[in-house]
């Protein structure tokens, strides 16, 4: 029996945390629908206590979402715990996320307060949020920094403050798989609880882990994840949601995991999120970026061309792309080039085609790839220069 992932959003809150980018009301308001047409379990809207601007947007996206469930973020405070309750309080489903960091350098540095100030803050606001909400998720911020005993505590603290969704922040990005996945199997086996909780995790990519970190949080009992479209989000970003949906779905054989995504629907969602926040998705980036299904190698394109599964673990309609391309380069090989003059409507005696392919390989020396003009000219005679 496969297991069911919820996937919890959060491009709209901490995606939005990346420098630079700044959604408007009504773009807002598209991704929220996008994201929901895209199947995820949970969207974390906004941070309403920090400005009306997203107090009104939570709301408008609270108001609109029917089947997910809408989320805000709260500090351990009274007065913003009130602020998701009130910006919410006309969702269809709806869930509230309360943080407190735990570890030594904020409690010092940034909270300046003691282990005992945050177990107390913890059971006063996780308690009261559970009179106003039936999913309460607590994060003890900077989880994967915090000595392990004090994070039991922390989270102990929080289940018996009715808690029932523990999400576990690798707020800089610092946790190797291992470690993580074992913060996970600690937590499972030692935490004592009288009703169902929920193991989350939440990764950033600074040393470029954070999808691997959420594998291995799954691997040891977690069943939500959360991060962003695209990645993005503080400094080098959040788990690439797109990223963990194919892996997933990819690799069933190993997982045995499935979530409600609509997986066609991954490449609008990505382009919308790239639109929106100005930043271009990067070429080589994993399933959504524009050399996901493109092969330049000879070798390759030949393969590609016998049969895709020589070099394509998915096809690209299964995430929405059109189809996969062979860019015609210096490395491409006889298969490939004879199957472009065909789309390009030319039919070649073998001879022919042995000697345009000269001439093909002579201008695809100069240049880094070979368009479709470059081989109409070629074809009449002359070698097209840009
Ligand atoms: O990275 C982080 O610690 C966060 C918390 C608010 C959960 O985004
Ligand atoms: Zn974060």
């Amino acid at each position: 029996m496969s297991e069911h992932i919820q996937i919890f959003d959060t491009t709209l809150r901490d995606g939005e945390q990346t420098p630079g980018v700044n959604f408007t009301f009504d773009e807002r308001l598209k991704i929220a629908l996008q994201l929901e047409k895209w199947g995820v379990d949970v969207i974390e809207a906004g941070f309403p206590a920090s400005s009306e601007g997203s107090f009104k947007s939570v709301e408008s996206i609270a108001n609109a979402l029917t089947t997910t469930a809408v989320c805000g973020l709260a500090r351990c405070t009274k007065s913003d715990i009130d602020a998701v309750h009130e910006s919410t309080k006309n969702a269809q489903h709806r869930q509230i996320h309360v943080f407190l960091a735990t570890s030594p350098i904020h409690l010092e540095f940034k909270l300046k307060k003691t282990e005992e100030e945050i177990l107390a803050s913890i059971k006063e606001n996780v308690a009261y949020a559970k009179t106003l909400f039936n999913d309460v998720q607590f994060s003890p911020e900077d989880a994967t920094r915090t000595p392990l005993p004090f994070l039991i505590k922390a989270v102990q603290t929080a289940v018996d403050a009715g808690a029932n969704i523990i999400n576990i922040p690798d707020t800089v990005g610092y946790s190797y798989p291992n470690e993580y996945g074992q913060i996970f199997k600690t937590l499972i086996e030692t935490i004592e609880s009288k009703h169902e909780v929920i193991y989350s995790s939440h990764c950033h990519d600074d040393l470029g882990l954070a999808v691997a970190n959420g594998l291995a949080a799954f691997e040891n009992g977690a069943r939500r994840v959360e991060g962003a479209i695209n990645g993005i989000g503080e400094r080098a970003g959040n788990t690439s949601l797109e990223e963990i949906a194919l892996a997933l779905y990819v690799r069933q054989d190993h997982y045995n995991l499935t979530t409600n995504i609509n997986l066609s629907e991954t490449k609008n969602t990505s382009d919308m999120i790239s639109r929106f926040s100005g930043l271009r998705v990067p070429r080589n980036k994993a399933i959504v970026g524009r050399n996901a299904f493109s092969h330049e190698s000879g070798i390759h394109q030949d393969g590609i061309l016998k049969n895709p599964e020589t070099y394509e673990i998915m096809t690209p309609q299964l995430v929405g792309v059109v189809k996969n391309t062979l860019p015609l380069g210096k490395l491409s090989g006889k298969h490939a080039f004879s199957q472009k003059l065909i789309e390009l409507g030319y039919d070649l005696s073998p001879d022919e085609q042995v000697e345009v392919f000269k001439q093909f390989k002579s201008v695809a020396d100069k240049k880094k790839q070979v368009t479709d003009r470059d081989i109409h000219a070629i074809m009449q005679g002359s070698e097209h220069e840009e």
